[in-house]
């Protein structure tokens, strides 16, 4: 593709913040310290967490680059970037999330497959762009389409990277038509991120944002996009990313008896805490965030301080000086909630968070009922444990 190009080394990576975690180098796959994610609804753009499949593609002409769309519609059509910001643009506060995102605890109670992560797989961000049903109407598709006249039901993004899961090809996944040309659906062909232009660990020059639905969707560096008739037939979509029973296992597993996992979960976790913390006997404000899937608010977050035999709420917070209601008109409906809670805490415990969303999901208490062989949604009860001393700390 002109303009743009996938490395096939690491020697063109971007700089990246030192506060990072790194969990893998190359690919580059890192997160920020948990206590950095409770310090601003927005994420900041360079602790964001970076998941990457291959080394990070290069522009070396803008002007050049485009978005070839073609498969079953009428006429096929090139799309480049002034074209995307012709249309209107659209600022969607939405958390990515990683569906390895706390992988590393699932993996302590059985192995699990890929990337290890501790629990800040996640970020919010407000990303800037054109809506998909949008840019779909340029190649004819009207909103509200869940069939193309020549049968087109999905639509795969292919991105420019080079991965080793696809034999050096490019990474890609598919979202039905239905939610794409669905405006409400605030599917992007994002440009910004917090209101500068994506970083090229993000996805620069232009990468797809799904909200409400797990990280692997989103792709970043957009090539092309394919009107087809079949879910995207690609390893992240048939051989990745599937959520499977805990009585599967590498020797019997058979990847097409699971459909692709899109939305995510309700999950929450503690972030002013690691695990294991000492603290001093008193008054400790817990804090972290708690997010839904499929554009479900959060209802509660309740945490314990006794393992979980009692609990109290804590406080749901997305904007200073608007109280957030799940669901409502004022919230971001695709957006974590951070949540806060003082709690007088005298001895050495185990103090936990669980987050209940706006269908009253609620998150599962233990991993071991829903270990999975690639360690994806672990969305159990997260726990940290505190030891409490009573001299000089
Ligand atoms: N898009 C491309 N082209 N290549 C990738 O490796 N990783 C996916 C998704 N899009 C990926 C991609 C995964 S698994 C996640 S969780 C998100 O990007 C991470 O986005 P981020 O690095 O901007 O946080």
């Amino acid at each position: 593709m002109p303009g743009i190009s996938g490395p096939s080394d690491y020697s063109q990576e971007p700089t990246r913040h030192p506060c990072l975690q790194i969990n893998a180098k190359e690919p580059f796959n890192a997160e920020p310290p948990r206590s950095a994610l409770v310090s601003s609804y927005v994420t900041p753009v360079e602790l964001f967490y970076k998941r990457n499949h291959g080394p990070i593609p290069v522009v070396d002409d803008i002007e050049r680059y485009c978005v070839d769309i073609s498969g079953l519609i009428e006429a096929a059509k090139k799309v480049y970037m002034r074209d995307v910001r012709m249309l209107p643009k659209y600022n969607v506060t939405a958390t990515l999330q990683c569906a390895g995102n706390r992988r590393t605890a699932m993996s302590k109670t059985r192995q699990v497959r890929g990337v290890g992560w501790d629990v800040s797989a996640i970020g919010n961000a407000v990303w800037g762009g054109a809506k998909l049903a949008d840019v779909l109407e340029l190649v004819g598709i009207p909103k509200l389409t869940s069939s193309t006249q020549s049968g087109g039901k999905h639509v795969e993004f292919v991105s420019i990277d080079k991965c080793k899961e696809e034999n050096g090809g490019p990474y890609k996944a598919s979202i039905p038509l239905s939610q794409a040309t669905n405006p409400e659906a605030d599917v992007l062909l994002a440009y910004e991120m917090n209101g500068e232009p994506l970083n090229r660990d993000h996805g620069y020059p232009l990468r797809v944002i799904v909200p409400g639905v797990i990280g692997a969707r989103s792709v970043k560096w957009l090539d092309s996009i394919n009107i087809i008739t079949e879910e995207c037939q690609g390893f992240f979509m048939q051989k990745d990313y599937k959520m499977f029973p805990p009585s599967v296992d590498w020797g019997n597993i058979d990847w097409n008896t699971r459909k692709p996992q899109m939305d995510f979960p309700v999950q929450s976790v503690i972030c002013s805490l690691e695990d294991v913390q000492s603290i001093k006997p008193g008054k400790v404000t817990i804090s972290g965030y708690a997010v839904a899937g499929g554009g479900r608010g959060i209802e509660r977050v309740d945490v314990s301080i006794d393992g979980g035999k009692t609990w109290m709420e804590a406080t749901r917070i997305q904007k200073t000086g608007v109280p957030y209601v799940a669901d409502h008109i004022s919230s971001d409906k695709w957006a974590w909630v951070l949540f806060e809670v003082t709690v007088d805490v005298t001895h050495s415990t185990e103090i936990v968070a669980k987050a209940v969303d706006s269908a009253a999901n609620v998150q599962p208490e233990k991993v071991q009922d829903i270990w999975n062989l690639r360690g994806i949604l672990n969305t159990s009860w997260h726990r940290v444990h505190v030891r409490v001393g009573h001299s000089n700390m």
